[in-house]
């Protein structure tokens, strides 16, 4: 229906003109027009649209989709907040968030998935949705939780990492397990194993046996233990940033249950070189490891054990940073950082174009079940992000948005860059300026 209104009036509200367009077919020379916030055409030669977008020289990729970001609001706002945490995200071509539940009060109620909905409102600059997290005290209701308009599902954190949130209690996750039916997202960190391992830091003070507390075993131990019961119940799980070469190797043989996302940051620091350069700035739950890791997770990556790449966006501000470890807190931000990095990768061959869009639109768009988001298809959200493969930047303080305004890549150069991003047809940002009002809204989703 929508391509013949659209063939009918021939004239866009947005046109992208003269793009390398990205879609599942591969790569084609196309002009997109977009017309209430919906692509409607990929064949719009000869449209006339109330706005163009020209972009000869560019490739154009389905919007960008960071499905793990910490934007602390509320209660935390010194850190970061909903519109700095957005207005980062479209600066770096992202056009949708999944919103992480540890913030004060933490995310457990219906009423505090609404309230950061309300508070989205007006003020966000992409698409988001937020976590619930689950947890003893709301563990019968998540199955009606996770339905809630605007909820990504059910977060867990089995090892305690940044706020109050915890689950680490069999019975507890088994009943959080039974309890509803979309993929519950898990932070992976045995807490038994962390307690025992904790005098190790507390001894040395030193950041570079922050892998060594918080060791391979604390890792593979909670996702064996969380896939086993996974399996009981029948759930499907998604393991947040799984950072060991041991996990890729398990998780390889639980593809039919699991699905797995890496973050930039385990693919591109690497210990001790990191902490020795950058201190507890490189400092984060799980921890950035070794090369030897740190190449399984690119064997996993190119051989099609990893879904999803996420930023887990965790800021913190230097001052607390600045703590002496172990007091100092986990998190580096990395919304706005995601594709640049991945990006200049790219550029270095790591990766293709084609398997980092697969990671960043469809993959979760798939494995979340989104509606009408991760693809450019005729029908689909006009959600675009445009990026010059052949750009060299740098990558500094100044040009972070976040509330905590660092970066553990200032100082980078990289090559390929987004020069637009565009929010169901809203153009949001050009050039590295923000541009209009923020019209984000909760991401919708399909049901099973
Ligand atoms: O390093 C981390 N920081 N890992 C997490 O899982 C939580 C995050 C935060 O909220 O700061």
């Amino acid at each position: 229906m929508l391509t013949t209104l659209g063939a009918a009036r021939r004239h866009a509200d947005l046109l992208v003109r003269s793009g390398t367009v990205v879609t599942p077919e591969g790569s084609v020379e196309a002009d997109i027009a977009c017309v209430d916030g919906r692509i409607v055409s990929l064949d719009a030669r000869g449209w006339s649209a109330s706005e163009v977008v020209e972009a000869d020289g560019l490739h154009v990729l389905p919007g960008v989709i960071d499905t793990q970001v910490h934007f602390r609001e509320p209660g935390l706002e010194h850190k970061e907040n909903l519109e700095a945490g957005t207005r980062g995200a479209v600066l770096g071509g992202v056009t949708a968030v999944f919103e992480m539940p540890n913030t004060r009060p933490t995310t457990l109620h219906r009423a505090d998935l609404e309230r950061k909905i309300a508070a989205a409102s007006g003020r966000a600059w992409c698409d988001v949705a937020f976590y619930i997290g689950g947890s003893s005290v709301n563990a019968g209701e998540l199955g009606h939780l996770e339905t809630l308009p605007g909820c990504a599902g059910v977060k867990v954190f089995m090892g305690s990492s940044f706020g109050d949130l915890l689950a680490d209690d069999d019975a507890v996750l088994r009943q959080i397990l039974a309890h509803g039916r979309r993929r519950v997202a898990v932070h992976a960190e045995d807490e038994a194993r962390l307690r025992e391992r904790r005098p190790i830091v507390e001894a040395s003070g030193d950041v570079r046996d922050h892998g060594r507390w918080r060791d391979v075993d604390s890792a593979i131990n909670a996702t064996r233990r969380m896939v086993g019961m996974a399996a009981e119940t029948g759930r499907p799980l998604h393991i947040l940033h799984v950072s060991t070469a041991e996990e890729m190797a398990f998780l390889a043989s639980h593809r039919n249950r699991v699905t797995v996302e890496v973050l930039p940051h385990h693919l591109t620091l690497c210990a001790p070189e990191c902490y020795e350069r950058l201190g507890t700035l490189a400092q984060m739950n799980p921890p950035v490891r070794d090369a030897r890791h740190r190449e399984a997770l690119w064997r996993a990556l190119r051989e099609g054990t990893v879904d999803v790449l996420g930023s887990d966006h965790a800021p913190h501000t230097l001052e607390e940073k600045s703590r002496p470890y172990p007091q100092s807190p986990s998190g580096m931000p990395g919304v706005q950082t995601l594709l640049p990095v991945m990006l200049d990768h790219v550029s270095r061959g790591r990766l293709s174009l084609r398997r980092l869009v697969e990671l960043t639109s469809a993959a979760p768009a798939r494995v979340f079940g989104m509606a009408g988001k991760g693809s450019i298809a005729v029908g689909y959200d006009a959600d675009l992000t445009l990026v010059d493969l052949k750009a060299t930047r740098e990558i500094t303080n100044r040009w972070i948005a976040s509330v905590c305004g660092w970066t553990p890549y200032d100082g980078m150069r990289v090559t390929g860059w987004p020069l637009a991003t565009i929010v169901r047809g809203h153009v949001v940002m050009h050039e590295d300026v923000v541009l209009g009002h923020p019209m984000g809204q909760p991401v919708r989703f399909g049901r099973a």
